[in-house]
């Protein structure tokens, strides 16, 4: 079966929604998305989007915030293209119906703005503790009803279709050049490999947080939009850098639920067992220094104490306000036994953001001709070497838009590429599904090396033992791949292996500790060697 549009998105966030919507004004749009639309990590986010909106702020306070947490590897350019362009694309989305909290104390401002680390003012806009549902509603009723859009669910991108053009000046050939013109999706419903050929691909697949055993991110957060560009030859960087967010609730059937670090913005206070506070032993900024910092501070505490977590305490803030600002919040660790009106919440850090991504330029466009990189998957320069907390769904929304002018201008231009003839995918019938157990264990082996080895506090030793236990993984994989019956389970085990090595790989030709990369044994920032982002290609 093959599907033609103008348009491939692949991923139903932010990125890959804002997108589809302007960019259904120029063609047909197709988005393919792996579950259900809604099973993404923009509709986890609780905490909202960080814009300058009130008299009090400017963007020099937000670029500077952002360029104080990125520590030094930001792209001072992207920074001021995405701070800037905020609160342009969050009139869109007010514009759509979403409705963010009001009420604010602070003067000349209409909205309730929280605080979180790094930030110097308030300026989180947020709809309670369910932002990033409030977003994703609006914007699925939008695509739900356009003409021009279709959803194709359960249906999971295995690979992107890259041929390479002879492109020709004055006549004579002048060199060659791969642009991507879709991909192959499997069918997860009915197993069927189909085509999906496009002038234009987005990748706006989300994070890769699965790749570790503790996390924040949904299921779906495999880094299959990471492992398919750099599988397709495309430029890959600061993969390194990965957010471990300071408080997800503890609890075994808790599954990968965060507690907002707008808990910490209303006056939550980190406690150990016994009840005492430790954060004014790690930064004068307390629970509101970033978040490397923070989760740094939090597993330094579990590893003295022997402790399986520690708590975080909003107890004095009063019962009423509580379940006003943070009613998911209350209504899930309540679901758990747990009233944290009354008493406090357990919680530990877990790998939350991947900081690195397909390197794109300012518009979005990777280094493959056709195919664009938008939102976590993205490596574009905004976060540098940690991101400032709620500037993701700000880079998505920014990002999106500057991708749709770049493709308005060359379609408008008459310059969109003519679509090749794409051959079908070619999977050979009979292949075993009885190995299963394989892709299960290979999973968790992952997962398991990748906290115990590449976690918040790195060696050289763990890493180059990271590095052996996942080529040798990769390996397995290359050899039974190609004799095991296609799933969604082995399609993602491969992307998640190949996302691990990339991450290991970066974090091996880092020799310094900057931002979110901590490494023992090179505790000190380098800036005479290191003062670069950490680029890699398919060899
Ligand atoms: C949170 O609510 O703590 C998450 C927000 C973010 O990661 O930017």
């Amino acid at each position: 079966m093959e599907y033609q549009s103008d348009f491939l998105v692949i991923g139903s966030g932010i990125a890959g929604l804002s997108f589809a919507l302007k960019a259904a004004r120029l063609g047909t749009v197709n988005i393919v998305t792996k579950k259900q639309s809604v099973e993404t990590s923009t509709n986890l986010a609780q905490g909202g989007i960080a814009t300058v909106l009130c008299p009090e702020d400017s963007f020099d306070l937000h670029i500077k915030d952002t360029l104080v947490a990125g520590d030094g590897l930001c792209h001072e350019d992207v920074v001021q293209m995405v701070v800037r362009g905020g609160p342009e694309r969050l009139n869109e989305l007010i514009e759509i119906g979403v409705e963010f909290d009001k009420g604010s104390e602070i003067e000349g401002c209409d909205f309730d703005l929280g605080v979180e680390g790094g930030h110097s003012r308030p300026r989180i806009i947020h709809a309670r503790d369910m932002t990033g549902k409030a977003i994703e509603e609006a914007l699925l009723a939008k695509i739900e009803a356009h003409p021009n859009i279709k959803i194709f669910e359960d249906h999971l991108a295995i690979d992107l279709v890259v041929q390479s053009l002879t492109m020709k000046r004055g006549g004579a050939v002048a060199f060659r050049k791969d642009r991507c013109f879709g991909a192959y999706v499997l069918n997860t419903d009915n197993g069927e490999v189909q085509t999906f050929s496009a002038r234009f691909t987005l990748l706006c697949t989300g994070g890769a947080g699965k790749v570790y055993v503790y996390t924040s991110n949904p299921d779906i957060a495999t880094g299959d939009g990471i492992a398919m560009a750099w599988r397709a030859g495309a430029e890959v960087g600061n993969m390194e850098f990965v957010q471990f967010h300071p408080t997800c609730l503890y609890h075994p059937h808790a599954k990968n639920f965060l507690i907002s670090e707008a808990v910490r913005g209303e006056g939550g206070r980190l406690i150990d067992l016994n009840g005492n506070t430790f954060m004014e032993k790690y930064h004068p900024l307390k629970e509101l220094a970033c978040r490397d910092v923070v989760a740094r501070a939090i597993d330094s505490e579990m590893k003295l104490s022997g402790a399986d977590c520690v708590y975080l305490d909003i107890t004095h803030l009063g019962d009423g306000f509580i379940k006003e600002r943070f009613p998911w919040i209350h209504r899930k660790c309540r679901s758990l036994g747990i009233d944290i009106t009354k008493e406090p919440i357990p919680v530990v850090p877990a790998a939350h953001y991947i900081c690195g991504g397909i390197r794109t330029d300012t518009n979005g466009l990777t280094s493959i001709k056709g195919l664009y990189a938008i939102g976590e998957t993205a490596f574009t320069g905004l976060h540098g070497a940690n991101r400032l907390a709620s500037n993701s769904l700000l880079e998505a929304m920014v990002f999106s838009h500057a991708a749709f002018g770049h493709v308005e201008r060359i379609v408008g231009e008459g310059e969109g590429p003519a679509m090749p003839e794409v051959p079908a995918w070619d999977e050979p019938a009979n292949k075993d599904s009885r190995e299963l157990v394989l892709i299960s264990h290979n999973w968790d082996i992952i997962r398991r090396i990748m906290w115990n080895y590449v976690g918040i506090v790195r060696t050289d030793k763990r890493l180059m033992l990271a590095k052996k236990h996942i080529s040798h993984i990769l390996s397995e994989i290359d050899e039974h791949y190609p004799n095991i019956a296609l799933s969604s389970d082995l399609i993602e085990l491969k992307n998640l292996a190949r996302v691990a090595d990339i991450i290991v790989s970066c974090a091996l030709l880092r020799k310094e500790s900057r931002g979110l990369h901590f490494n023992a044994d090179h505790p000190a920032k380098d800036d005479a060697n290191f003062n670069r982002d950490t680029l890699v290609t398919v060899e």
